[in-house]
């Protein structure tokens, strides 16, 4: 169950679905993102993880043979209310500790009840998300696996728990349908761990140009704030990209960026439409060279880790601005 929500995490949903023909099912976020899906001709079952807000999201999901995932009583009275004559097909979420989405464990009894006194409700399975999975040295997984376990035991349905971290890191955590996302893009689902480690490569590689190359002279500031002060005169470039892009503003001195062949820092502030480099280990860089701010050369962790985010919002921030181009279609 591949989750290419929110835009398959920035990489275009439809693109990412078509690239994930082996994928048995899709996961999105909102019925909304589902109705898309089912609009662009999907047929595969399409999993609702939000599940639904009202009747009328509802009679779409049944129409469209989505599956919901329902976490709360709200949408068990909305239930109630849908006509006998649409089937729903519904997943269970369990908090098994994390307290975003799920019935609480003492809630399932009432939750499997009611949902079995509709006929027209079917029960796929339980679900639960680990808060924790990336961090390897948190034992809060181990007892989340146990709270699912059992609340579950013994109830009619498949399981789902494992994200991209409980796939490489929690075997136990697998069960019957797992639930890949960041890993899917290329990046490291584990703390402190890189792509490579787990022989993940990236699918976006986010380019830009040197749109101008200067000499500087020793003392003199970088970009806005004088963040950066030139400690010998040295070639800096500038680079067409910057937070109106989507490239992380908070990214400090040092950021690495790949530009001929080679790693470099980034200097001085991000700016809206550009950042500046440190150009004294690359100097046979000129003006319109190609400039990689993340992708096979430059992991979008590492300049997540340096901009103090995760590489999950590096990719869902991108703006319209950048074109997208796919490639081996
Ligand atoms: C319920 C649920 N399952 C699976 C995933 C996929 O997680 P990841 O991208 O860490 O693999 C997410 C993403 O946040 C999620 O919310």
């Amino acid at each position: 169950m591949v989750a290419i929500k929110a835009d398959a995490y920035g990489h275009g949903y439809l693109k990412a679905a078509n690239a994930l023909a082996d994928a048995d099912a899709l996961a999105v976020a909102s019925y909304e993102e589902a109705a898309q899906l089912r609009f662009a001709g999907e047929r595969r079952p399409v999993v609702v993880l939000g599940g639904i807000l009202d009747l009328q999201e509802a009679r779409g999901a049944a129409e469209q043979r989505l599956q919901i995932v329902m976490h709360d009583y709200s949408q068990l009275d909305v239930l109630a209310e849908l006509e006998p004559a649409l089937a729903l097909d519904v997943w269970v979420k369990v908090d098994s500790g994390m307290h975003r989405l799920g019935f609480a464990p003492a809630d399932l009894d009432e939750v499997e009840q009611r949902l079995a006194a509709r006929p027209n409700i079917r029960l796929l399975g339980w679900m639960t998300h680990l808060a924790c999975a990336d961090d390897l040295q948190n034992d809060f997984t181990r007892k989340q696996l146990t709270v699912f376990e059992q609340a579950t035991a013994g109830r009619p349905g498949d399981r789902s728990i494992a994200n991209s971290a409980g796939i490489v890191a929690w075997p136990e955590s697998h069960a019957d349908w797992v639930r890949p996302g960041i890993m899917l893009y290329g990046s490291a689902p584990i703390i402190d761990h890189w792509p490579a480690d787990f022989d993940l490569q990236p699918v976006m590689t986010l380019q830009s140009k040197l749109i101008a190359v200067h000499e500087i002279k020793a003392g003199e500031s970088i970009g806005y704030g004088q963040t950066w002060t030139c400690p010998e005169a040295m070639p800096v470039g500038v680079v067409g990209i910057g937070y109106g892009d989507g490239y992380p503003r908070h990214a400090p001195n040092g950021t690495p960026v790949w530009v001929g062949g080679t790693t470099v820092p980034m200097v001085g502030r991000v700016s809206m439409d550009m950042i500046c480099v440190d150009l004294r280990g690359s100097p046979q860089a000129r003006v319109g060279d190609t400039v990689e701010l993340w992708g096979a050369n430059v992991e979008a962790d590492r300049v997540a880790r340096a901009a103090g985010t995760i590489s999950y919002e590096l990719f869902c921030r991108l703006t319209g601005r950048v074109e997208f181009i796919y490639e081996s279609e």
